[in-house]
């Protein structure tokens, strides 16, 4: 296709805003699938997106849409919806022209479209504010077409008004894409330079890798280069999506599809990397490309110690499918031998944990999610720490931590609510918005580790469900942070350390010895529950012995019976200390790890 005739665009949406039905209804009222064939929410492929009702790995659909007497083509890019995914969403603005911008018009703006929205006029995408869902009863379109025209400028009266459900307007939508969204250009004769937006490993097939051409062309059957790492590989196959896969001569310039080179590891592949011919090779990459960077680490362990090797292959297997994701085995005296492993965030954390879970019949023990300290000692060395109880204990110059730039949105009168929450958590305001008389959009820094810690959960809690959360990466800073270890028995309990502010430790080690003191069941003798910072103890408390009363039988005054008895009840004690924290059933540490 002629690259004037071709549109290239994405939806940007909330989850169930109804990004889904509406592709839906695109792909139907353009033929690409008849309405009787059509498969529920076709552009989710995965069990587990549509369950949880996500979009996690983006891809593209070819479309064709007549206007006036030109037939044009339209490709309409999946983009993730998630926060974790931002690097993902990226990419895929990136191979666009213009955007969706798709708003329940029950509900109006929420903060993650609204991220994706800042980085779509950050890519200088056309966007398009459509207002959905105007069949319902509570719509109030009116009101929304004012908060989207104020956002992205405009008139009211010049937002689109469709239902996926019943496919009012979406006709008109298709039009629009067309007259509003420029045509992609690019230099046909160059050598070809492609941007890869999403790659994803098929049994069958291997990785396939999504591409859209900017300049010059890919040919089956030729050699091609992945830029960032000069690897070669021959094209086995290039074709496009409609919505099946449909093999072409090639691909041109503006043109999405796919590409099949038979390598087994999206790893090998990937997202933002750029692919030129091996005969003619470009000189300079698109630019835009970085490595997928942890930025969560958590401890996975199975329940049954025997089940590790499952989980190690487990892990290869998802590896496959999946280039965020690291780990590297760990061992751990409370759990017993398991991984630790990066995420992206903590959407893509339990993401992980669900398939491991369902796709894979494990039984996993996580410990609390953390995030990655950089730590500098005294004497200039650096050390990076993803695993808490690993927080050097010498004389530490400065630690630093990563920071997010966070979006909020929520109705007006919670305005304090939130600044109050954001306070509580080290956060800094950096701006405040009326989007419309009753919502305000506010910005923070935060540290990360604050985010991971229960915010969401807060934030939804003290504003009944009406506030939203985005937040991106946004660097790191230095802050006094301080290592807490809980103690039983005078033994560290590896799983339960964490990292925490200065002034938070007291906190977190009350809380953490009075949740241990309720689980952890008598023994024979006393278990101090300790938290301490280095050799100082902060907090404590004890878990009384089940005493047997060893000088119940000896009446009367024999002495050396009963400091006999005593001796002997002492030594067992002793054995049990020994012991100590292993008497802990590991059910316990599972009920402490799991009720935060
Ligand atoms: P994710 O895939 O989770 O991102 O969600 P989505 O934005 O794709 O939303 P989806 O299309 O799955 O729709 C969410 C819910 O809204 C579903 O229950 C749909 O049936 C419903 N829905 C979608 N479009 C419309 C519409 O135009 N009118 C009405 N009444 N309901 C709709």
């Amino acid at each position: 296709t002629a690259p004037e005739l071709i549109r290239n665009f994405c939806i940007i949406a909330h989850i169930d805003h109804g990004k889904s039905t509406l592709a839906d209804r695109m792909l139907q009222l353009t033929g690409v699938v008849e309405p009787r064939a059509m498969r529920a929410q076709y552009l989710d492929r995965m069990d587990i997106e549509r369950e949880r009702g996500i979009t996690i790995k983006s891809q593209a659909v070819r479309m064709p849409w007549q206007l006036g007497d030109q037939a044009h083509a339209l490709n309409m890019i999946d983009t993730p919806g998630h926060v974790d995914f931002t690097y993902e969403v990226s990419r895929s603005l990136a191979a666009c022209e213009g955007a969706v911008l798709l708003v329940d018009a029950a509900q109006g703006i929420e903060a993650q479209t609204l991220a994706n929205l800042y980085l779509a006029m950050e890519n200088d995408l056309e966007i398009i504010p459509v207002l959905n869902k105007i069949d319902l009863p509570a719509a109030q379109p009116e009101k929304y077409a004012e908060e989207l025209a104020n956002l992205v400028g405009g008139d009211p009266d010049d937002v689109l008004k469709v239902s996926g459900k019943t496919g009012a307007g979406v006709e008109a939508l298709l039009d629009r894409i067309v007259e509003r969204i420029p045509a992609p250009v690019g230099d046909a004769d160059a050598p070809a330079r492609a941007m890869i937006f999403d790659s994803v490993y098929d049994t069958y097939r291997g990785v396939v890798t999504y591409v859209r051409v900017i300049d010059g062309s890919l040919s089956p059957r030729e050699r091609i280069v992945m830029m960032s790492t000069r690897a070669t590989h021959e094209l086995l196959e290039i074709g496009v999506i409609s919505p099946d896969p449909i093999v072409t001569k090639g691909l041109g310039v503006g043109e999405v599809g796919y590409l099949i080179t038979g390598v087994k590891d999206v790893r090998q592949s990937k997202v933002g990397d750029t692919v030129t011919n091996a005969g003619k090779p470009a000189t300079e990459s698109l630019g835009g490309y970085s490595e997928p960077k942890p930025m969560v680490f958590s401890g996975l362990y199975p329940v049954d110690g025997s089940d590790y090797p499952a989980l190690r292959d487990a892990l290869d297997k998802l590896k496959l499918n999946d280039a965020a994701l690291n780990y590297e085995p760990e061992t751990s005296v409370a759990l017993g031998f398991g991984f630790r492993v990066g995420f992206l965030g903590l959407l893509h954390l339990e993401i992980v944990r669900e398939r491991l879970e369902r796709e894979f019949d494990l039984d996993l023990i996580s410990t609390a999610p953390n995030v990655v300290y950089d730590v500098t000692l005294d004497d200039g060395t650096e050390v990076k720490v993803t695993n808490p109880s690993e927080f050097p204990g010498g004389k530490i110059k400065e630690v630093r931590e990563p920071v997010v730039r966070a979006t909020i949105l929520a109705p007006s009168e919670f305005v304090g609510t939130v600044m109050g929450l954001c306070n509580d958590r080290r956060g800094q305001m950096d701006g405040m918005d009326y989007l419309s008389e009753d919502r305000v959009e506010l910005r923070f820094t935060l540290p990360l580790a604050e985010i991971v810690f229960d915010f969401f959960d807060q934030l939804k809690s003290r504003t009944r469900g009406y506030a939203s959360l985005d937040y991106e990466p946004q660097g790191d800073q230095a802050a006094d942070l301080v290592k807490v270890d809980i103690l039983l028995q005078g033994d560290q309990v590896d799983a339960f350390s964490a990292i925490v502010h200065r002034e938070k430790a007291y906190d977190y080690g009350v809380m953490m010895t009075a949740k241990l003191k309720e689980i952890i069941p008598r023994q024979q003798f006393e278990v101090p529950i300790q938290a301490a910072v280095g050799a100082r103890v902060i907090a404590r408390e004890t878990v009384r012995a089940m005493r047997k009363d060893v000088l119940a039988k000896c009446y009367g005054g024999d002495i050396s019976r009963k400091r006999k008895l005593l001796e002997k009840q002492k030594e067992g004690k002793k054995r049990m200390k020994n012991i100590g924290s292993v008497e802990v059933p590991k059910d316990a540490f599972i009920a402490a790890l799991s009720s935060d």
